[in-house]
Formats: C-alpha cells, sequence, structure tokens
C-alpha cells in the first residue's frame, strides 16, 4: 500500500520523506488554512520535496471555473494532481482533465455509486472520507470493501484513495481491505511505529546492557 501524508505542513513532509515513507501528499483548502501560508508557495514547496503526486484542489463548483484553477494549479509543477469534488461538474472536470493526460484525485467520496462514477470518468484517484462516514455511525470502512469489488469486478484502474484516515486501525484496516493508498495525517502515520512490547523490550534490554557495564563506543 502506498503512504500519502494529508497536510500541508512542510516541516511533517520533509521529516517523512527524509525516511522514505511517503508516496505522495495530499492536501485540500481546510488544510491549506492550517498551514496559514499562500496556496501556490506551500503547494511549490510541497512538490519540490516529495517525488509523488502532491493533490491540489479547485475551489470552484462550476465546471469552467474548475478548469480555469486546474489549470493555474498544473503549472505550479510536474507532479500536481488535481482534486476536484465529487459532484456532476467535478466529474466533467476529472474526463476533460484526464483526457488531457493529468492526473486527477476525486474527493469528498461517501458512497459506492459516487466511487463508480468517478472511475467511469477516468479518475487517477477516488478519496473515500472514512472517519466523516464513522462520524455519522456508520462503518466508513465497508466503503472501501465495497469499491474495492466493484473496481475488481470491472478492471477499473482508478486507486482507492483511503482519506479522512483518523486512527492507526484504519490504516490496518485499509490495508487488509485492499485500498491502493492512504492518505494519513503525519501524527497517525508516526503512530505507526508504536507499540508497548518495543517500547517494554527495549526497555529491558537496556536494564541488562547497563549491567554489562559495556559501551559500543
Ligand atoms: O483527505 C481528506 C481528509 O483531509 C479529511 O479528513 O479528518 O477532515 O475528515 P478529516
Amino acid at each position: 500500500m502506498k503512504f500519502f501524508v494529508d497536510t500541508a505542513d512542510v516541516k511533517e513532509i520533509r521529516e517523512l520523506n527524509d525516511i522514505g515513507l511517503l508516496d505522495g501528499v495530499t492536501t485540500n483548502p481546510s488544510l491549506i488554512m492550517k498551514a496559514g501560508r499562500d496556496i501556490t508557495e506551500v503547494t511549490k514547496e510541497i512538490c519540490g520535496i516529495v517525488d509523488g503526486p502532491v493533490s491540489a484542489e479547485v475551489t470552484a463548483l462550476d465546471f469552467d471555473g474548475m478548469m480555469k484553477e486546474a489549470e493555474v494549479l498544473a503549472k505550479i509543477a510536474d507532479n500536481i494532481c488535481i482534486k476536484v469534488p465529487l459532484t456532476f461538474d467535478g466529474l466533467k472536470a476529472c474526463k476533460a482533465l484526464t483526457t488531457e493526460g493529468r492526473k486527477v484525485n476525486v474527493t469528498l467520496c461517501f458512497s459506492a455509486n459516487q466511487a463508480l462514477l468517478a472511475a467511469k470518468a477516468g479518475a487517477t484517484f477516488i478519496s473515500p472520507f472514512i472517519g466523516r462516514i464513522d462520524d455519522i455511525g456508520i462503518n466508513g470502512m465497508e466503503l472501501i470493501g465495497e469499491i474495492r469489488t466493484i473496481y475488481d469486478n470491472y478492471g477499473f484502474q482508478t486507486e482507492i484513495l483511503a482519506a479522512s484516515i483518523r486512527t492507526v486501525n484504519h490504516v490496518k484496516e485499509a490495508a487488509l481491505i485492499g485500498a491502493d493508498v492512504a492518505t494519513v495525517p503525519p501524527a497517525t502515520l508516526k503512530a505507526l511505529v508504536k507499540h508497548p512490547l518495543t517500547d517494554k523490550g527495549l526497555e529491558g534490554f537496556l536494564a541488562d546492557w547497563a549491567k554489562t557495564g559495556q559501551k559500543i563506543v
């Protein structure tokens, strides 16, 4: 499974990328707001750090507006992936942009039928929002399974990008179900390394090592 990091925080992106964890980055208007920086400037910086696709989201609601914004965003760098919302105009923009050879991430997906439409429109990535479905008392992970089955039934090449990931269990479950990518907030990505038995084991080794009185360097 590929890992994208879901943030516009350049410091976090650099740190995770330096240890080889990142296959891409996703941003959205809320994350740009959180970073407190100009969208063009911060996105350009992110594209220079990570080799993989960097999703930058349009904010227009109509097809023409989306296409104009996509043109501006695409000029930022070669690894820009245009993010469009799962609306009728978003699907039209998806089709037009992928026909031009652009990568497109169709976002705000909450149903298998929406994912089917995005694949038909040629989406590079479909972003089902797991956490936000969990928030309304429905198991968001089931949607990943449904989309996996549908895409495999018909051989769609659109990659399932599990988004709105909130927990380490979300990451594991998405991987087990067969999501192609998980976009994960930095803190959750870092939390994947943690296990109490690792900490306990390390503590034991260090206590015994101290008893030997030795030093490696
Ligand atoms: O990738 C989409 C993601 O940023 C949404 O996450 O936690 O705001 O639902 P969240």
